[in-house]
């Protein structure tokens, strides 16, 4: 049975867990309590101006860099060549690393010209060893084509806003015939309609869980790398607690025909 402990090997040849902890409007106590619950790997982003919190908070739960899986991402206003190497520094220096286990384009930029300088800078990080994997987020399978057509490294992760209702079926297959890693944010739809669906609602019942450690273990099961967020301590914990027990293939076909 696959487990919330389970890794995902990217292009690079890293692991990568399969559920981190998302960190968009989340603070130093938050990822405090989620290391302390079992999360080992954060996702943060220049933007979300928490780097620093971030670092901090799984430091004050005794973690050391070396035990956590780390992603940030570089903010459009910073793409470019040089600016993309001065952010990911600055990232660096923010979360108190040498280096991260992931960097990603955090959107697709409108110039072209802009994309791909900003993913030369991106390869030359991790020519240098600098960075152990590179890779975008919100990208369309059109800007996969941009990088494709002027570069030879695949993203390692393509990090897309990703649940029941929108699972975006095409992109990700796309990304997997690229040898990319899907990971969805907002995996639980940010709190909204998709947690009172009643097919979940009816399914979490029968397993004794949440709604929202439902959608959690199909996307465990279907080895999508998931990043839920939360503020709270009660369901930090448990959008981490899924391993008691595994959807069948008819819940998980039903959890499917959500899609819109
Ligand atoms: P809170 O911080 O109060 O827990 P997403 O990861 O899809 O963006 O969703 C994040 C939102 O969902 C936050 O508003 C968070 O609120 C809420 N949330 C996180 N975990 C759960 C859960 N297990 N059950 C219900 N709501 C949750």
């Amino acid at each position: 049975m696959i487990t919330t402990s389970d890794t995902v090997t990217l292009d690079s040849g890293h692991r990568m867990p399969l559920v981190g902890f998302g960190t968009w409007q989340v603070g130093r106590k938050a990822v405090a309590i989620a290391a302390a619950a079992g999360y080992r790997s954060f996702d943060t982003a220049a933007m979300y101006a928490n780097e620093k919190q971030v670092g901090d908070g799984f430091r004050d739960a005794g973690l050391t860099p070396d035990d956590v899986f780390l992603t940030s991402k570089v903010w459009r206003s910073d793409m470019g060549y040089q600016s993309t190497l001065r952010s990911y520094a600055a990232s660096c220096r923010n979360l108190g690393v040498d280096a991260l286990d992931l960097f990603l384009i955090h959107w697709p930029h409108s110039d072209d010209r802009v994309m791909i300088e900003t993913w030369r800078a991106m390869e030359h990080l991790l020519e240098q060893g600098d960075v152990e994997s590179i890779g975008v987020s919100n990208f369309s399978e059109s800007d996969l084509d941009l990088l494709a057509a002027h570069s030879n490294v695949v993203p390692a992760v393509n990090q897309i806003e990703l649940n029941p209702l929108r699972p975006h079926t095409t992109l990700r297959g796309e990304n997997q015939r690229r040898g990319i890693v899907t990971t969805a944010w907002s995996p639980l739809g940010q709190g909204g309609p998709l947690l009172a669906c009643p097919e979940l609602t009816s399914i979490a019942s029968q397993h004794g869980v949440s709604e929202a450690q439902v959608v959690l273990r199909w996307m465990l099961q279907k080895q999508i790398v998931a990043i839920p967020r939360s503020s709270n301590p009660q369901r930090i914990a448990q959008n981490i607690d899924l391993d008691g027990f595994e959807l069948t293939d008819a819940q998980i076909a039903r959890i499917d025909s959500l899609a819109r």
